[in-house]
């Protein structure tokens, strides 16, 4: 593997007067800045492509060269790219992590990529990285060590991939006070609910289409489960709250439930299906949840089609912000980094660092029996008499008042007064507890006629 012996921040660890030097923003222009990369797939593989393509147009914007110093990923033998130099590829992580300026974090995972992330910011590198995972589990751990290292940590592919969100929530809104952020930060399963609502699909079919076009992988459990947006919504409301949120304190529901019935009643209502991370910060403390949400048909976050995202962020000055953009894929995710790239370059170049994360507020978790809402329960019953009865009776035993019940007519050419056949039946609650919601939807399943998992949407 190539090495790019005596760079910046090297010198600047090495040898106290050239560190001053550099504080004082003096630099020689022509030493390369080491950028090395962890892992080189979807991500990896155009960030190097753009570093090596763009080599001139970078320096001239960060008035220093960018070089890659090394590459690391499992098996390097079998990474075959036109612009990458195979004597830069190795398995050697650890190497990489620790002989780098810049080290560029895109191999997913929390290990060894935390270890590998905390040695790099030990060594005095900067680190940029779109691991939300790593960050959504470990992120005080790893914000504390770029401050103590006095180095840089940046993530903005993290969350929206190409879509630049981090940045307005870490540094243009941080003299404003975020209140809400309600986002669809996952492509796979926005792909997949527009699919079932503009052609009519079943859940696996778009599942199976989505796959098919590289949106979902091969394992998509962590997206349709609603695990990658938790991972997101973690990361936002810690920035947007100043106030450390973790994985852990995300509750999260996927899309695995929703059925082309779901979809077919939220079109008569006007309304379309997404799957919403929503983060508050209101008197019950801070909420971070991941659903699937039903929301108006001509709400702005609803003309959000395909593998989009958009973010919907509310702050007490600057009132409604909306961010949108494409969530995912190589290269717009490459974009995301590269900013984060040219940006830590030019603080090397300067001697300086970027705003630290501020998580000082220390703010409580708001319980989920705080949350409220209008809720829409889709059952699949055996239709027999009583049926109706016996579902209202509950709900009114939970004091959950129904706003209105559908079930769709089958024909009855015979009129057998009742078949036993399955039937969709939806109720659609006023706005309730969401604790006392899922009390009520769990005893209306201890029923014998009710058959399989029903689903449950909140009105937005
Ligand atoms: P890929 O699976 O395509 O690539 C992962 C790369 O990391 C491969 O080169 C792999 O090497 C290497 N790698 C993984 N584990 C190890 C290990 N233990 N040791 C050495 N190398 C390892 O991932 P993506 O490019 O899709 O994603 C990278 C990161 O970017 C993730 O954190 C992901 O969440 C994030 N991200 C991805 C987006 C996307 O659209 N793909 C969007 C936004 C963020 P090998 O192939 O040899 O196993
Ligand atoms: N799997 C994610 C998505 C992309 O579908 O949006 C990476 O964040």
């Amino acid at each position: 593997m190539g090495q790019v012996e005596g760079s910046s921040r090297q010198q600047t660890q090495d040898d106290g007067s050239e560190a001053e030097v550099l504080r004082k923003g003096i630099h020689n222009s022509a030493t390369p800045i080491r950028v090395g990369l962890l892992g080189v797939g979807t991500v990896g593989s155009e960030v190097a492509r753009i570093l090596v393509e763009q080599k001139d147009e970078l320096q001239q914007r960060i008035g220093q060269p960018l070089e890659i110093s090394g590459i690391a990923c499992r098996d390097p033998e079998k990474v075959d790219f036109p612009w990458i130099d195979k004597s830069l590829l190795t398995a050697d992580t650890k190497y990489v992590a620790t002989h780098s300026d810049i080290l560029v974090e895109l191999m997913g995972g929390l290990e060894p990529a935390r270890s590998l992330v905390l040695k790099a910011l030990d060594s005095g590198a900067s680190v940029v990285t779109a691991n939300k995972a790593l960050l959504a589990k470990h992120g005080p751990q790893i914000y504390r060590a770029a401050e103590e290292d006095g180095v840089d940590i940046y993530f903005e592919a993290a969350v929206g991939g190409a879509i630049p969100l981090i940045r307005p929530l870490r540094e243009s809104l941080a003299g404003d006070r975020v209140t809400s952020v309600l986002g669809i930060l996952n492509g796979t399963t926005n792909y997949i609910l527009d699919e079932m609502t503009t052609k009519g699909l079943d859940f696996d079919v778009a599942l199976k289409d989505a796959q098919a076009k590289g949106y979902a992988e091969a394992d998509p459990t962590g997206d349709i489960e609603g695990e990658d947006a938790a991972n997101k919504a973690a990361i936002v409301a810690s920035l947007a709250f100043h106030t450390p949120v973790s994985i852990d304190d995300v509750t999260m529901e996927g899309i695995t439930n929703i059925t082309a019935d779901d979809i077919a009643l939220a079109t008569a209502e006007h309304k379309v299906i997404k799957l919403l991370a929503v983060v508050r910060d209101d008197k019950d403390g801070v909420s971070a949840r991941v659903y699937p949400a039903l929301i108006p048909d001509d709400h702005p976050l609803a003309s959000v089609h395909g593998s989009y995202n958009a973010a919907f962020v509310h702050a007490q000055a600057a009132d409604d912000l909306m961010f949108y953009g494409r969530g995912a894929g190589g290269t717009p995710t490459a974009s995301a980094v590269m900013g984060d790239i040219v940006t830590v370059a030019r603080h090397i170049v300067q001697g300086a660092t970027g705003p630290q994360i501020s998580t000082y507020q220390k703010l409580p978790k708001a319980p989920l029996s705080s949350s409220h809402a209008a809720f829409a329960v889709r059952f699949c019953i055996c239709d027999r008499p009583g049926i109706l009865a016996a579902i209202s009776k509950t709900f009114a035993d939970h004091n959950v008042s129904i706003n209105g019940i559908n079930q769709d007519l089958k024909p009855t050419p015979h009129d057998p007064g009742y078949s036993g056949e399955l039937q969709t039946l939806r109720v659609v609650t006023h706005r309730c507890s969401e604790t006392t919601l899922r009390e009520t939807v769990d005893d209306v399943c201890k029923f014998d006629f009710v058959v399989g998992e029903p689903s449950i949407l909140r009105e937005m």
